[in-house]
């Protein structure tokens, strides 16, 4: 099935670039221009209009390349007596979406809302038990079915304020049905993305934060989580998630791929045409930070039409939080999602120029870092950043992506020999002809140096600041080391505004950052990643450099 998968995907990309070069029409349903950029664009489903409203069927069929079931993939739905499974609800959505070139994301296995009270009221292992044949019922009833993807394995595992919510799963199994939960996802379908999915994680906050730690842990500990996805329920009258595109990369930066799950924008009612020219901008700019993440796979709108929404069912008063209005007319927020899609189609379709040989230097066992000589791009969408790759033969792995002609790869394997190349990106997605290939071998590791190393790569920056992540700190020594400290000197006139990942304190421009409760214990050759924000005066471009490590 991967293959197929695969052969799939490959055909679908043909179909995008070998049809007339001709630019997408701008009047194109959304679907159209969210495959010329790369990205899919969907909707969650629900079962009663699919089957009874020809309107409803028509919009979803032809503007969206993807759906989600709001409802019929839950554990009410597909086994609401123990061992019962029901997969009419599920199979219809699933039908509509092969008959419409769809691909599904499957909502969700593991959930403590929408579970029957069967499973609540089990003890320890037979709720461990139940959970892990449910996985294995519902998301193997699909295994075979190249119209389902991937999947929302945990949600909402949470609390708003980034511990872990003490659901019946936590307060019955502990933590550990977590990973218990993605390793039964992926023992019934070796092809599935296995997501974790939440909310108010759309932002740099203490719960996104939390959700990349255990991301990171769970994947250090080789549990096989391969997305994230961020639900996007926003409102006006909260204000635009902060830092939104900075999010989703350092999700990205952990190698997951990211989405947006079920976005929608509401608003107290009743609606104007100011608190609709407000909603759109935020389609837009989630649109948009989509777009500008190369691991961001789409986004997909929780329903489509105010006809049916959950917004008014929940937040009394509120409400018109979708692109369509309840009479299945187009509000601006479709008007936003369908330009921002279309953006980069219509007019740039020249590639920057190719990057020049990347250098290698400071070769570790487990980094090294690379410099080229930069693209220029003439195309009207401007230079974008850069892409580097691992020549491997038939599918070459991006190791990385930069804003500037330099990069630090981390999370290399020691001993090993590397064959790079970069791409430039412009900012309709273009993409350069390869850079030459650089060669390097990474060193054997445990070898001498200090017990440990430091590397900062800046992730973005704008006027007054930027983000450096990942600081990637490597055990470099033969023995584990218990705790690290990481110092560097911020240029004059900086000052620190946010960190994650590490304790950080200041004295003077002096940084000292020391290792949490989580991260100290590093095995030779072992990596952890902290962050951190800098406010600058404007026009400033200076940044760090001169990370040292130590250990006790
Ligand atoms: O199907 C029954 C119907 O038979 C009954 O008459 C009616 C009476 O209330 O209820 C119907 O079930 C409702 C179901 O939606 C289907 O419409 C439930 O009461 C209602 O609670 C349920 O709400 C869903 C909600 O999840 C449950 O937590 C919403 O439709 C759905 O949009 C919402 O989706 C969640 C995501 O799964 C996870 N992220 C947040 C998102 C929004 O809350």
């Amino acid at each position: 099935m991967f293959l197929f998968r695969s052969l799939t995907a490959v055909t679908a990309l043909l179909v995008v670039f070998l049809l007339p070069t001709t630019p997408a029409d701008a009047s194109a349903p959304l679907r159209v221009h969210a495959a010329s950029r790369g990205k899919f664009i969907g909707a969650a489903l629900a079962t009663s209009p699919l089957a009874n409203e020809s309107q409803y069927r028509t919009i979803a069929a032809t503007e969206f390349s993807q759906v989600t079931a709001e409802n019929a993939m839950k554990w009410d739905s597909t086994e609401p007596s123990q061992g019962q499974f029901n997969f009419s609800g599920a199979d219809q959505i699933v039908t509509f979406a092969t008959q419409n070139n769809q691909q599904v994301h499957g909502h969700t296995l593991v959930w403590h809302s929408q579970t029957p009270g069967w499973v609540q009221s089990l003890g320890a292992t037979a709720m461990r038990s139940a959970m892990q044949n449910h996985i294995s019922n519902v998301v193997g009833h699909y295994a075979n079915n190249a119209t389902v993807t991937s999947w929302d394995v945990v949600n909402e595992v949470f609390d708003d304020n980034g511990n872990m919510r003490t659901s019946f799963w936590y307060n019955t199994l502990g933590q550990s049905y977590i990973a218990d939960a993605f390793r039964a996802a992926r023992a019934a379908d070796s092809n599935a993305r296995l997501c974790i999915n939440d909310y108010n994680v759309e932002g740099i906050n203490a719960k996104s934060t939390a959700m990349y730690n255990l991301v990171s842990s769970l994947r250090q500990q080789g549990v096989p989580v391969d997305c994230v996805g961020f639900q996007g329920h926003l409102a006006i009258q909260y204000g635009f998630p902060s830092q939104v595109q900075q999010n989703m990369q350092r999700f990205a930066d952990l190698g997951v791929q990211v989405r947006v799950t079920e976005l929608d924008v509401r608003m107290i009612m009743p609606r104007d045409s100011t608190k609709d020219t407000t909603q759109a901008t935020y389609y837009r700019d989630v649109v948009n930070a989509c777009l500008a993440v190369t691991a961001c796979a789409g986004i997909t709108i929780w329903g489509f039409t105010d006809k049916y929404s959950w917004v008014p069912d929940t937040f009394s008063g509120q409400g018109a939080a979708l692109i369509y209005d309840a009479s299945y007319q187009q509000k601006p927020a479709y008007t936003a999602v369908h330009d921002a899609l279309a953006g980069g189609t219509s007019t740039d379709t020249t590639p920057p120029t190719t990057p020049g040989t990347p250098a290698a230097s400071n070769v570790t066992a487990n980094s090294a870092t690379l410099t080229w000589t930069a693209s220029t791009d003439s195309g009207g969408s401007g230079l974008a950043g850069y892409n580097v790759y691992r020549e491997q033969g038939s599918t070459d792995p991006q190791l990385g992506q930069s804003t500037t002609a330099s990069i630090t790869l981390t999370g290399l394997s020691a001993a090993t020999q590397y064959q790079v190349y970069v791409r430039a990106r412009d900012g309709a997605g273009n993409l350069s002809a390869n850079s030459a290939l650089a060669t390097f071998t990474t060193t054997t590791g445990g070898g001498g140096g200090g017990p440990c190393t430091a590397t900062g790569t800046v992730q973005t920056q704008w006027a007054g600041g930027y983000v450096v992540q990942p600081v990637t700190v490597t055990n470099t020594g033969s023995s584990t080391i218990n705790g690290w400290t990481v110092t560097f000197t911020l240029p004059a006139g900086h000052t620190l505004s946010g960190s994650w990942n590490a304790t950080l304190t200041s004295s003077g421009q002096t940084i000292t950052a020391k290792n949490l409760g989580y991260n100290g214990t590093l095995a030779p050759a072992a990596s952890t990643t902290f962050g951190f924000q800098v406010s600058r005066p404007s026009g400033d471009t200076a940044t760090p450099s001169g990370y040292t490590c130590a250990s006790p």
